[in-house]
């Protein structure tokens, strides 16, 4: 059988990442979370003291930055320069500045790169923004899940209940309305949906349902 390289985009809190979990598990494949680079590197500018618009000193950042993960259950760790910093990346200070360091070209430069290389051998599934526009132009699984506001933001609710984190609801859906703005509006690479992607839509689906839907569409291209 031939190593896919599974592409899987779409807004905040569709459900890309506990899908792209369970596909990876269920092929033996890698998973990768792109979104959790962004989140990194706005960790390390913040540690840094960055400004998080500055293009090029956030370029120049990224070469000092080591990204690791490791695999663990039931969410894999992420470390930059050895620090752990695997819970920090949720926490809503990086949530809501995420968005504008990710918007540099610079850092969209360095990290594609990253994620290309994870990606040389196939045998990936990678979740994120711009994985089948841009990152695995040649994927031969893209998936564009989508799902209404209302229904990510309860589910970004009951995940951050579980965490101890106790944004109200009607602030996480203004929240998850704002990045998706931001992240569909920028110059390079916005959210958008590849032409050959399989539209989604996850509001009425429970994750089971989901991963058989994206596993059907592997089966034929294994
Ligand atoms: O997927 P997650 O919500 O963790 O992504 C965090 C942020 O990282 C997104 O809001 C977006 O700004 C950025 N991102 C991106 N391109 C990707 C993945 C994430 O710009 N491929």
């Amino acid at each position: 059988r031939e190593k896919l390289q599974i592409a899987i985009d779409g807004p905040a809190s569709a459900g890309k990442s506990t899908v792209a979990k369970l596909v990876a598990k269920k092929l033996n494949y890698i998973y990768c979370d792109t979104g959790a680079m962004y989140r990194a590197a706005t960790w390390y500018a913040l540690q840094e003291g960055v400004a998080l618009d500055d293009d090029q000193a956030l370029g120049e950042m990224l070469t000092q930055m080591e990204l690791k993960f490791i695999p663990s259950d039931p969410e894999q760790l992420v470390f930059v320069n050895g620090v752990d910093v695997t819970k920090a990346i949720r926490l809503p200070e990086i949530t809501n500045n995420v968005s504008l360091v990710s918007a540099q070209p610079s850092v969209r430069a360095d990290l594609t790169k990253r994620q290309q290389q994870i990606a040389s051998n196939g045998g990936i599934v990678m979740d994120g923004r711009d994985i089948g526009t841009t990152v695995l132009p040649n994927a031969q699984v893209k998936i564009f899940l989508v799902a209404s506001v209302h229904e990510r933001a309860l589910r970004r609710f009951k995940e951050n209940q579980q965490k101890g984190i106790k944004t109200p609801l009607d602030v996480l859906e203004q929240e998850i309305e704002a990045r998706d703005y931001k992240d569909s509006h920028r110059k390079v690479s916005p959210l958008t949906q590849a032409k050959d992607a399989v539209l989604l839509d996850t509001t009425s689906l429970d994750i089971e349902q989901v991963t058989a839907e994206i596993m059907k569409i592997v089966k034929t291209e294994e």
